[in-house]
């Protein structure tokens, strides 16, 4: 059955209609293309890339050139799902300019229909600046992991009054800015409620409770492939992880074993010919004969 590409306005006809938005994120051609074909609504290509495919300890490292680079492999393998692309650390808080030069090479170079920032009433000029360009926008507050450094790790957001009320009162100003959508991550559940309530674009949760109006996950996190950090809100929902390796022991036995590859992987060469060609190999001196090909 082929599909309608999802739009931004799809996204929010979804709250409108009650209906969960299922989201995740994905870096790579092949796994994309699977997240498609089941019918996710929305693929993030997240700067979580930086750490479960290129191995650093933050997101912070990631440069746009990599973002631009896992984008386009990810849009080679969707025809359905939204894709949105994260714009990484310093990407889009210099200057206007820049982040809309910036969060336009998603759009042209790398295949994306949408761009996501971190922040909250603070950005509010750049994304702003986004829209007027005619880029769709998702907002990404609570714990925003490009701030690390200042929360002090990756800390629970949104604990005290003041700090929900900045969050509920950022969403709004996220939304009259016209983003389509807002990631709330690792805020308490009634905060989550409290602001998908009080805003008509969809909230997508993460680490942030069973109200909000989607969900989006780190693929890697929860398929159980990258367990170097296992937060709360983390459910596995396979542990592929374990399979790559029980597959790779299979593998590394057979071949120690010599029964891969077997006859039925391997290339047949014609018996006449084979008859032919063991006979020159008998007769002629093999170096001479290479040599005369230098
Ligand atoms: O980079 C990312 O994967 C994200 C999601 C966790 C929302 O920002």
């Amino acid at each position: 059955m082929s599909l309608q590409k999802v739009t931004a306005r799809d996204i929010i006809e979804k709250k409108k209609k009650g209906e969960k938005i299922v989201t995740i994120t994905s870096y790579d051609y092949s796994f994309a293309k699977i997240v498609d074909e089941s019918e996710i609504d929305l693929i993030l290509v997240g700067d979580s890339l930086s750490m479960v495919m290129l191995g650093y300890s933050n997101t912070l490292s990631v440069t746009m050139d990599e973002m631009i680079h896992h984008t386009k492999a990810v849009s080679r393998g969707v025809s359905n799902a939204l894709i949105v692309g994260d714009m990484p650390f310093l990407s889009y808080k210099i200057d206007n300019l820049e982040a809309v030069k910036n969060a336009g090479r998603f759009i042209q170079e790398g295949g994306a229909e949408a761009v996501k920032v971190e922040g909250g009433t603070e950005i509010i000029p750049t994304i702003k600046a986004m829209i007027d360009a005619d880029i769709q926008v998702m907002g990404h507050i609570g714990l925003t992991p490009q701030a690390i450094y200042q929360f002090g790790g990756f800390l629970v957001q949104g604990k005290t009054i003041e700090a929900a009320k900045k969050l509920i009162l950022d969403a709004k100003n996220l939304e009259e800015a016209g983003v389509f959508s807002i990631v709330l991550e690792s805020i308490p559940w009634q905060i989550a409620k409290l602001i998908t309530n009080s805003v008509n674009v969809p909230t997508i949760g993460i680490g942030a409770g069973p109200y909000c109006d989607g969900q989006i996950l780190v693929i890697h996190d929860m398929l159980g492939i990258f367990t170097d950090i296992k937060p709360k809100f983390l459910k596995y929902f396979g542990n592929i992880g374990e399979a790559i390796r029980s597959a790779l022991n299979d593998y590394k036995d057979e071949v120690i074993n010599g029964i891969y590859p077997d006859r039925e992987h391997s290339y047949e060469f014609q018996q006449q010919e084979l008859n032919k060609l063991n006979k020159w190999v008998e007769n002629v001196d093999i170096c001479e004969e290479a040599h005369k090909l230098l």
